[in-house]
């Protein structure tokens, strides 16, 4: 339960690659087709940044956007939180390369590692930041480069990803707006469900892990899909009864953009409206970190997302870990 000095998103911003890999384009890579894909999930095309950017490159294009739009001076930034599963290298960290291509000496810089949940999970650990009065500004960050990590001879997982990033400057809330209650959750009893087998200190990048495809991204769809269709709709209840609200006080819902049935059960168990729901995984497919701030962002610039209307975020991903935020914004 959110206790403290509220907090809110003063400013937003999202940075898409321009290339595109649609389904037709699949089509020629992997035995797959268009109606499968569009069918199964909802996707028709996902993004693919170029050859010369990395992660914290595409989050450093977002974070411009969102510092500039927050009006906050960038000497207040005292925290990054860089949110991936695809971060540029295993170490330093991606928060740290990117709190340097933006200069903000007065921040400290750390990633966190909740798979699609990560953007979630940042902004929790942001606003209690600010809830606790210790910093005065914080930047989350949620980028992916996930066609870096993956299979391009397994069609069960290389169709649902994308490239993209966003980013969020959490500062005090003004009057009425901000975060009004969090709820996180994992457990990591499925954390074969959805990995990157090699690459750590289990597994050590061999010859033959590369041959083996080990580095790139492993998922029993299946498992996750029914973990999905049920966490998520917990993690929103919790938040929402801790408030002493409904469903009925939401006024959009934006969940994890993965795959769009698993977005209509899980509105369906809530009982959320299909108006009501922002669904943009046919043009990204699943961005995991940027999947949230992607879908928050267009939704604000299209002013779809008006000044006091109040926000249900959902997510899930690699732990597994989850949750949900309630915001007005
Ligand atoms: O962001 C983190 C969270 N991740 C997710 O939320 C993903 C959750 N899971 C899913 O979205 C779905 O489980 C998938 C989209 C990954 C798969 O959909 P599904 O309806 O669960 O399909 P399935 O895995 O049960 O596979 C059904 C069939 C299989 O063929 P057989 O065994 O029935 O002959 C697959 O081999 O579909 C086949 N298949 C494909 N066919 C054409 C799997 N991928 C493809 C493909 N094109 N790309």
């Amino acid at each position: 339960m959110f206790k403290g000095i509220p907090a809110e998103i003063a400013g937003i911003g999202i940075f898409i690659p321009e290339k595109i890999l649609s389904n037709a384009d699949l089509e020629k890579i992997v035995d797959t087709s268009d109606e499968w894909i569009t069918t199964r999930t909802g996707i028709k095309e996902r993004r693919i940044a170029p050859d010369d950017m990395a992660t914290s490159d595409m989050m450093k294009r977002a974070a411009d956007i969102a510092i500039e739009r927050s009006g906050i001076n960038p000497d207040d930034i005292q925290l990054v939180i860089g949110c991936t599963a695809t971060p540029d290298m295993p170490f330093p960290s991606t928060a740290c390369l990117v709190q340097h291509k933006l200069g903000l000496q007065n921040a400290a810089a750390f990633d966190l590692q909740a798979g699609c949940s990560g953007f979630l999970y940042g902004l929790t650990i942001a606003s209690q930041f600010i809830a606790s009065g210790a910093v005065k500004a914080v930047l989350v960050l949620g980028g992916e480069t996930l066609s870096r990590i993956q299979n391009w001879e397994d069609r069960s997982t290389c169709v649902l990803f994308g490239d993209g990033a966003g980013a969020a400057v959490i500062a005090p809330a003004k009057e009425g707006s901000g975060i009004l209650n969090f709820s996180i959750s994992a457990d990591g009893a499925f954390a074969d469900a959805l990995k990157v087998p090699a690459g750590g200190s289990l597994m050590p990048a061999t010859e033959e892990t590369v041959k083996n495809h080990m580095h790139a991204v492993h998922m029993d769809g299946r498992d996750v899909f029914r973990q999905a269709v049920t966490k998520m709709p917990e993690a929103a209840l919790k938040a929402l009864e801790e408030l002493g609200m409904t469903v009925e006080d939401i006024d959009h819902f934006i969940p994890h953009q993965a795959n769009i049935r698993i977005i209509e059960s899980v509105g369906k168990r809530l009982g959320i409206p299909e108006e009501k729901t922002i669904v943009n995984l046919q043009k990204y497919g699943n961005t995991s970190c940027a999947s949230l701030p992607i879908a928050l962002c267009e939704a604000v610039e299209s002013g779809r997302i008006k000044k006091g209307d109040t926000i249900l975020l959902t997510a899930i991903g690699a732990g597994l870990a989850w949750g949900s935020i309630i915001l007005k914004w």
